[in-house]
């Protein structure tokens, strides 16, 4: 199976600066459990933004730089068409999770099965990356999952904030074959 995993807030913001916008315990623990013994991929920005391997799971980190390397030993590879098609294949037999940022998001739109989504609701006062919502227009969906829970932000992407309840959602999405792989638009 082929997902996406990805935070957003009220506008589809994902990060400022190389940074992710929040720190929820939730979802991050959520994350974990989701991509736990997974391959993930991801881009070079969003790896070197994590600063490390994420243990227990295969890193694929997406550089157009072939000469791209790092301390850490994470895979990487650096032709995208090649990669969607090797994910592809493997999503057979294996769980492959793409987990950002928007460039890599956005690569991957016309090919996963599943979206893992928690949605804050809360806007920070800036971003800039955002999550691709082409996605959910150009297919058909059906929501597997939903839960809310009340978490306490303290900090947003410019450092301490008056401390604010904010209402957060965990979702699962399925894609619908039913349309035969036939775009919605
Ligand atoms: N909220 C969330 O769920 C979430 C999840 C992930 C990331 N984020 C945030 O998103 C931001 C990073 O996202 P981003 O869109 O700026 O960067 P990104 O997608 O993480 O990485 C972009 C890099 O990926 C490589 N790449 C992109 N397209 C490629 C292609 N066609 N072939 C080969 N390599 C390719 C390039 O690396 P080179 O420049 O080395 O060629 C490019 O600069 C950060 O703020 C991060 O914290 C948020």
């Amino acid at each position: 199976m082929l997902y996406m995993i990805a935070c957003v807030g009220k506008k589809n913001e994902i990060g400022y600066k190389n940074k992710l916008l929040w720190n929820i315990p939730e979802d991050m623990e959520r994350f974990k459990r989701i991509t736990m013994g997974d391959t993930l991929i991801m881009g070079r920005k969003t790896y070197e933004s994590i600063g490390r391997e994420l243990p227990g799971r295969t890193n694929i980190v997406m550089s157009r730089n072939i000469e791209y390397i790092t301390h850490m030993s994470p895979i990487h590879m650096s032709d995208m068409q090649a990669t969607i098609l090797w994910a592809i294949k493997q999503s057979k037999l294996y769980n492959i999770g793409i987990i950002g940022g928007s460039e890599i998001y956005e690569a991957f739109i016309d090919y996963v099965d599943k979206v893992y989504l928690t949605e804050v609701h809360h806007s920070p006062k800036t971003a800039d990356s955002y999550f691709p919502v082409s996605i959910w227009n150009r297919y058909v969906w059906e929501q597997s999952e939903n839960y809310r829970i009340t978490s306490r932000l303290t900090q947003d992407n410019k450092g301490k904030i008056e401390p604010e309840d904010v209402n957060v959602d965990f979702s699962t999405y399925t894609r619908k074959r039913e349309d035969n792989g036939f775009k919605k638009v």
